[in-house]
């Protein structure tokens, strides 16, 4: 196979990872996606640092397996934890969502006060507050870690229960908000789905910053420095392995995005 048509690989706790997936579809329509949903240890919001990185590990391994050109690491809570790690480990160019996330905010912010909310992790780790620091030391950041509770009614729920999820949405973003901030990042790959429950809460003065849209660019960017985009129709199958139950991640899946998006499957040769 030529290098160019080799997939993309793009790993997630679980279903979050569509937002940067219905991202990459957009930017990179003829690229093949290879998704890595690791439902069975989701939320990663609830685990150890040393839990994460023994997941992202396995994961990478089996996406090297598939022979991926470029790994975009999709979830905020795994990139706080293990991207610098990782990058040391392996060879393979990886993307992580916070970089560009922290960047796009940056650029974004009039009144140099920016909100984050994300998991207890991504939270505890500080990587976005960072991260903006780095860029621009004037800039006051505001963050709150929101219930797993959100990504549980997510992934087992099929958000089914609507005024929990706007209910605990709220308790997480009304300080935020109260802080006044102009600038809101979603430092969780899940929340994107979720936006129709915070709408009332952020009002129309806020800008709210989706990492997968500028995370998507510098995979771009990187494919097409490195001569690796593809450039024509190979029509492949997206390929959605699942380390959980992959018919409840088609399901909902197919409600997050509006269509199915292609097959999914039990990983096999995986270590966890
Ligand atoms: N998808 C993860 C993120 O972007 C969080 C969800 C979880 O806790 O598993 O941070």
């Amino acid at each position: 196979m030529r290098e160019k048509e080799k997939a993309i690989g793009l790993l997630d706790s679980g279903l979050g990872g569509l937002s940067v997936f219905r991202e990459l579809k957009k930017q990179l329509p003829l690229e093949q996606v290879i998704y890595f949903g690791d439902t069975a240890h989701a939320p990663y919001g609830e685990k150890s640092d040393e839990e994460i990185l023994s997941y992202v590990i396995s994961i990478i391994d089996f996406l090297l397996e598939q022979e991926v050109k470029l790994i975009i690491m999709a979830c905020n809570t795994a990139t706080a934890v293990a991207l610098d790690k990782i990058k040391k480990r392996y060879s393979i160019p990886i993307i992580g969502v916070i970089q560009p996330g922290a960047q796009e905010a940056v650029n974004k912010t009039k009144n140099k006060r920016i909100g984050i909310i994300g998991t207890e992790v991504t939270i505890r780790n500080k990587s976005y507050e960072k991260i903006i620091k780095n860029i621009d030391p004037s800039i006051t950041t505001y963050s709150n870690a929101c219930s797993n509770q959100v990504i549980r009614e997510m992934e087992e729920q099929s958000l089914s229960n609507e005024n929990k999820i706007k209910l605990l949405l709220k308790e997480c973003i009304k300080p935020l908000i109260k802080s006044g901030i102009d600038t809101l990042i979603w430092g969780c790959s899940h929340y994107p789905f979720l936006r129709k429950y915070m709408e009332e809460e952020i009002g129309h003065n806020t800008v709210l910053v989706d990492p997968a849209q500028a995370t998507v660019k510098e995979a771009r960017q990187w494919l097409v420095q490195n001569d690796l985009n593809n450039d024509i129709a190979i029509n492949k199958e997206d390929i959605f392995y699942i380390s959980g139950n992959p018919d409840l991640f088609a399901r909902i899946a197919q409600k997050l995005l509006g269509y199915s998006p292609g097959k999914f499957l039990k990983p096999f040769n995986y270590n966890y």
